[in-house]
């Protein structure tokens, strides 16, 4: 018995780091996955993976920054699987400009991908959410939507903004049945690639004294998953290292 046996789950961003970590969990637990990425080959990679330990799985290469590309990638995931009963919006950048210097263009592209994005997609899956009264979204913030941090202001503002609207939908959605919560995760050990300073300087601040591993945050993703994560409401989840302790 699997934890998500029968359930259909979403993940963005999913062909690498932590998406593709809890796309992997979820499968082993028993769900079917569609794996969303701007990366086709990353995707159907992690599909595959998952179709090895007996789940379906779906791969769809998309810009999830692009409303009109979200909605039929989200399309096509509920044609191939079925309705989703969990949406993880986890595909992000990092990019790091001080403010004075940032130019326009990166600050509407971190907005775009990594807030409007979490817009599109839970707005095209929220009706089938609904019409089956059953639904988990996860919404992958940061520790810096707590904290800011030098060079990221554009970032700390989209992760801030998706702890906004993980709250405010929480309003609209609980009594559906349809749990959103956030994660914020501290510094990972992934393909998101901080310049070599700023990684040390942020190592040096970690109470835990490392990066983290997407082990260590992969089973929060997976407890807000489940149906008994019915009573979190609008609640963010700090695995961080002691980056910051709340
Ligand atoms: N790595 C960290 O230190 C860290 C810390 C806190 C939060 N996070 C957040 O965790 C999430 C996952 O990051 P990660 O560390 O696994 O990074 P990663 O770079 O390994 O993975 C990000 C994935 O998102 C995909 N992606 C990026 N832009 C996309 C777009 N426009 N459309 C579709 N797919 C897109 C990439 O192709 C990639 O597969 C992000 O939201 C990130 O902000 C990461």
């Amino acid at each position: 018995m699997g934890k998500l046996d029968g359930r259909v789950a979403i993940v963005t961003g999913a062909a690498t780091g932590l998406g593709r970590g809890i796309a992997m969990l979820y499968a082993a637990e028993g769900a079917d996955v569609a794996v969303l990425d701007r990366n086709g080959p990353g995707a159907e990679a992690v599909a595959k993976a998952i179709r090895a330990l007996g789940r379906r799985s779906f791969p769809v290469q998309v810009d999830v920054s692009d409303e009109a590309s979200v909605k039929i990638a989200i399309a096509a995931a509920i044609e191939a699987l079925g309705p989703p009963d969990i949406l993880v919006n986890n595909a992000g950048i990092a990019t790091v400009s001080l403010l004075e210097d940032m130019q326009t263009a990166m600050w509407d592209e971190m907005i775009r991908v990594n807030l409007s994005s979490v817009f599109f997609c839970t707005r095209a899956v929220l009706p089938h959410m609904r019409a089956r009264q059953y639904g988990r979204i996860i919404n992958i913030s940061s520790q810096l939507a707590h904290k800011g941090g030098e060079g990221m202001a554009h970032y700390a503002a989209a992760k801030a903004g998706v702890l906004g609207l993980t709250r405010s939908l929480a309003y609209e959605v609980t009594r559906d049945n349809i749990a959103v919560n956030a994660i914020c995760p501290g510094p990972l050990l992934t393909d998101m690639r901080l310049p070599p300073e700023w990684a040390a300087k942020k190592q040096n601040e970690l109470v835990i004294g490392r990066q983290g591993r997407v082990e260590e945050v992969a089973p929060t993703a997976l407890l807000l998953a489940t149906e008994e994560a019915a009573f979190y409401v609008g609640a963010t989840f700090n695995p961080n290292g002691g980056d910051i302790m709340i």
